[in-house]
């Protein structure tokens, strides 16, 4: 199959693009570099010893765009292209609508003139906002509490929409939980740009001496040792699951959204722990506010994966740890 991944050179996007060489598809990588560098391209030819294609250029100029899709005779889109910082989408909340809500919209009108009906978007579980029952299933009502997860509403409501419109689109919303580790080559993985927000390169820029120490955000939660528990998902599990979603959607018209988690909940200190076993080094760290926005606990009911797409996680967090401190080393020291 001839797949265009957006935001393909990014975190997620590098990994689906492996794994989908691996199984023999044909990739092109369609990224305006604006959180990736072009050398994740030579990266995954060494892992795969395939070379993706890569088109340099915005969603949003959706000329360009619907070229791309022509000339590569694609058959099927995965959208990973979006801005992702939920504290920078409190700051810069049109930066956002613009590059998530109105890259989507560019997107749907090329692939509506070129007649490409089949897309696998990149969802998140923020779209379930305060849970209200655990674990979280699909029918659990959505919201948004910042702007970057509005958009991501938006956007699930737009697919919704136009697969209404018209029957013969094929549309998956995956709803990512935590997605963690990298490849276990240590040649791909996230690669934060600045002072990380998230816990795992937080804690791998801790246990490498880059930075002091951790915050733990909160010890006073109702879990089981007082810090928020989350469920953190080997980001190669995450691509496998969007190659079954896409194989899946080959016998599935409409608009679906399927959660892609573990259904298994860490605490920060379980995970403080395994990141300090994996790397053998210690990750000091103190007792900080609740950050805010952050919710108690948040994990997934993985079942409607299994039930459809016969997909489920299968690394374990010991392997996510280890699979970040191998390329956590490897990268070069500021
Ligand atoms: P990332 O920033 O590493 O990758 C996104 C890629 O999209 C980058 O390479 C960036 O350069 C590109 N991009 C951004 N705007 C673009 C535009 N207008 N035109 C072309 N390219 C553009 O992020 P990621 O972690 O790989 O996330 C991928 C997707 O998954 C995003 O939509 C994100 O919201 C979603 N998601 C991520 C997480 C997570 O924890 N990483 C969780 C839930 C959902
Ligand atoms: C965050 C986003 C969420 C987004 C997800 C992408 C917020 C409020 N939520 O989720 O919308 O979809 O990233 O992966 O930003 N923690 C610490 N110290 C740190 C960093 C984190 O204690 O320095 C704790 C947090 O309080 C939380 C857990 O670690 O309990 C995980 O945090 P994080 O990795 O930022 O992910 P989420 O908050 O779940």
């Amino acid at each position: 199959m001839n797949i265009l991944l957006t935001g393909g050179m990014g975190y997620i996007g590098s990994h689906v693009a492996i794994v989908l060489l691996e199984a023999g598809h044909h990739v092109v990588l369609y990224d305006n570099l604006c959180n990736s560098d072009a050398g994740v391209l030579a990266r995954i030819a060494k892992i795969t010893g395939k070379e993706p294609i890569f088109m340099e250029a915005d969603v949003r100029a959706t000329s360009t765009l619907t070229e791309t899709l022509k000339n590569h005779a694609i058959e099927a889109v995965i959208h990973f292209a979006g801005l992702k910082a939920v504290g920078e989408s409190t700051q810069k909340p049109l930066a956002y609508y613009a590059n998530n809500v109105e890259g989507t919209i560019s997107l749907l009108e090329s692939m509506s003139e070129v007649g490409i009906r089949t897309l696998v978007f990149s969802g998140s579980a923020t779209v379930y906002g305060e849970p209200q029952y655990l674990p979280l299933d699909e029918a659990h009502p959505t919201s948004a509490t910042n702007p970057y997860g509005r958009t991501k509403l938006y956007i699930e409501e737009m697919l919704r929409d136009i697969s209404l419109s018209d029957p013969s689109w094929r549309i998956v919303s995956l709803r990512y939980f935590n997605p963690a580790g990298a490849h276990e080559s240590g040649l791909i993985g996230e690669k934060p740009t600045g002072a990380p927000n998230n816990l795992m390169p937080y804690m791998a820029q801790v246990a490498t001496g880059e930075l002091k120490e951790l915050s733990v955000f909160g010890n006073d939660y109702p879990t089981p040792d007082g810090t928020g528990v989350r469920d953190y998902i080997h980001v190669m599990d995450l691509a496998e699951g969007h190659a079954a979603a896409l194989s899946w959607l080959a016998g599935h018209f409409g608009w679906h959204a399927i959660n892609l988690g573990t259904g298994e909940g860490y605490s920060v200190l379980d995970m403080i722990a395994a990141f300090a076993k994996a790397s053998g080094r210690d990750i000091p760290y103190r007792i900080a506010p609740r950050r805010k926005g952050d919710v108690a606990a948040c994990y997934a009911d993985p079942g409607k994966a299994l039930r459809e797409l016969g997909w489920q996680a299968r690394r374990r967090l010991h392997v996510m740890c280890e699979d970040v401190w191998r390329f956590q080393r490897r990268l070069p020291r500021p």
